[in-house]
């Protein structure tokens, strides 16, 4: 069960220290400036460090960071947003069970459109196909985020080709490191998978009232557990260096908010035409077809307006996939 978010006095002592990174900032002033006693200053500035944030203390003085974190807090992540339309709410939280699970709550209690929720670590990440996502703390990057498009449900899943197509562009431009992205939006690096994207909704018949885009990226992972390694990697682990997680979650808002414009403005075939150029798995490739019915070898022959993947199986059968998953053939 998820409980409060971060509290923002948390945030603005963590924007304090990096405004003043260069100095010593002396508790009492930390204390006024945030409106909490030194006791608890104390206690925030234990509980950042066991995040792995590096707080120098020095003895009857104060405090200073040794570096500049890299820890999802709204305050750093606003400072490289400045007024951008998404994330201009952020809701950030130490632990949650699943982000996509608190934004769909937000979602119903009215939150708006391009609501960021952002945990460092969840209990409970959830996957596509009722699988559970591993959601190393302060690792990876577990994110929620909400759209209400002027749209009939059934955009959803070129929402869904979309948000596959921002994390490519991030993870390139930030790591550059060359992802293809496995249909319908799994992000692929020398093969493994280091994002995936679980996309949720509530709608009526006509009409989506919102649409949680949930992503989560394995960025700084050293390694991944026994049952992911063969299928699963990290951007640190395919890039052979840490990589910022501020950096490649503002890379990826900013790459969300351009497809989702490109979207609106163009309609479905901008994002199915650029999905199909950006992924190896659109023509051709020979796959293992995962559904409900069952499993089956197919090639693959493009993806329709809607977000389906066109398939040719070995029994010369032709089937458009809405759900379900496909694997390489290898
Ligand atoms: C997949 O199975 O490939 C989809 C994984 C989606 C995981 C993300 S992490 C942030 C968001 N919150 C969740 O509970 N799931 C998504």
């Amino acid at each position: 069960m998820t409980t409060g978010s971060t509290d923002r006095r948390i945030d603005k002592l963590i924007h304090l220290l990096v405004k003043n990174a260069t100095v010593v900032v002396p508790g009492p002033k930390i204390a006024s400036e945030i409106g909490v006693t030194r006791l608890k200053v104390w206690e925030w500035v234990e509980n950042l460090r066991r995040l792995g944030v590096e707080i120098r203390g020095v003895h009857g003085e104060g405090y200073q960071l040794v570096t500049i974190p890299d820890i999802l807090a709204p305050s750093l992540l606003r400072a490289e947003l400045g007024d951008f339309p998404l994330g201009r709410h952020i809701v950030h939280y130490f632990r949650a069970d699943s982000t996509n699970a608190v934004a769909l709550k937000l979602a119903a209690d009215g939150a708006e459109h391009g609501t960021v929720v952002l945990a460092e670590e969840q209990t409970a990440g959830r996957g596509r196909l009722g699988r559970l996502w591993y959601s190393e703390k302060s690792s990876g990057i577990y994110m929620s985020v909400i759209l209400r498009p002027p749209l009939s449900p059934s955009a959803a899943p070129v929402l869904t080709l979309m948000a596959g197509l921002a994390a490519q562009s991030a993870v390139s431009a930030v790591t550059g490191l060359a992802g293809d992205i496995r249909w319908p939006n799994d992000l692929l690096v020398n093969g493994k998978k280091v994002c995936g994207i679980l996309t949720e909704m509530s709608a009526e018949l006509d009409r989506l009232h919102a649409v949680v885009l949930g992503i989560g990226m394995n960025v700084n992972h050293s390694r991944m557990p026994v049952d992911l390694e063969n299928s699963a990697s990290s951007l640190r682990m395919e890039a052979h260096r840490t990589v910022s997680r501020v950096q490649i979650l503002v890379a990826l808002i900013r790459e969300i908010e351009k497809h989702y414009q490109m979207l609106l403005k163009k309609g479905n075939k901008a994002i199915t035409e650029r999905w199909e150029g950006a992924s190896t798995f659109a023509h051709g490739k020979r796959v293992c077809v995962l559904t409900p019915a069952g499993v089956a070898e197919a090639t693959t022959c493009g993806v329709e307006p809607s977000g389906a993947l066109r398939v040719q199986f070995d029994d010369g059968r032709k089937e458009s996939l809405v759900a379900g998953e496909v694997l390489e053939v290898k």
